[in-house]
């Protein structure tokens, strides 16, 4: 199989590259500033140009999308179109894009979070685009063809991130790499479309 993955240095995406590596897939990488392409998920014509370089692929994997974390307020339009542009459109960018670059039966997997489900304080954006973002992958999963599929992981904060989302998030038990990942390896390899696949029990 030929994968890309778009956010491969962040610390989900270092999580996903290293389980992929393990397999016998080629792997594609795609960030801001590293890896086998430079990609910006806001820009729909480098998105464009990095999938024309790219080719046909049989699964993408996208595990970026920044958030404004201001409490409500302090939130404004401009910190609030931070996550509508970056974690919003540029993850759903890719999938509009790269649906036409996928292999029959292949698979995009977004990256969503806990905070749809459970609402923190500060969270008020975040939980706006992973609600975007989940019912995104759930009505496209009807219109897919080919048998292409479309799911998303949602995750609770994971024990490498628990330095810096501690603050926000006391009560969550911070969850481990491995069982993240698995949820991205059910997604890619599994038959499930228009799922969330979720990293917390
Ligand atoms: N970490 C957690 O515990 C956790 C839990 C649940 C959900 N999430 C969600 O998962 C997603 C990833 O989180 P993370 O903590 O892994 O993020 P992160 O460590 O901040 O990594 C972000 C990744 O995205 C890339 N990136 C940033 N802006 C980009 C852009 N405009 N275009 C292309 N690539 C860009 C970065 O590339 P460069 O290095 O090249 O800049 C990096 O590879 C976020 O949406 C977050 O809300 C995270």
């Amino acid at each position: 199989m030929r994968i890309l993955l778009v956010g491969h240095t962040g610390t989900i995406g270092q999580i996903v590259c290293r389980g992929l590596l393990n397999s016998q897939d080629e792997i594609i990488t795609a960030s801001r500033t590293s890896g086998d392409y430079r990609i910006d998920i806001t820009k729909p014509k480098i998105i464009s140009s990095l999938f024309e370089k790219v080719g046909k692929v049989d699964s993408i994997v996208v595990t970026t999308g920044v958030v404004d974390m201001s409490v409500l307020s302090e939130l404004t339009p401009e910190k609030n179109s931070v996550s509508l542009e970056n974690k919003v459109a540029g993850q759903t960018n890719i999938a509009l894009i790269g649906q036409h670059y996928l292999m029959p039966g292949g698979s995009i997997t977004l990256t969503t979070g806990v905070i749809h489900d459970e609402f923190i304080k500060g969270g008020v954006s975040a939980s706006m685009a992973n609600g975007a973002i989940t019912s995104f992958v759930e009505a496209a999963s009807y219109e897919l063809e080919d048998g292409k599929r479309i799911n998303a992981v949602s995750a609770y904060p994971l024990k490498n991130s628990w330095g810096n989302y501690a603050p926000y998030f006391r009560g969550f038990l911070p969850v481990d790499s491995d069982f993240v990942y698995a949820q991205y390896e059910k997604s890619i390899y599994g038959i499930m479309t228009g799922h969330i696949f979720k990293a917390y029990h």
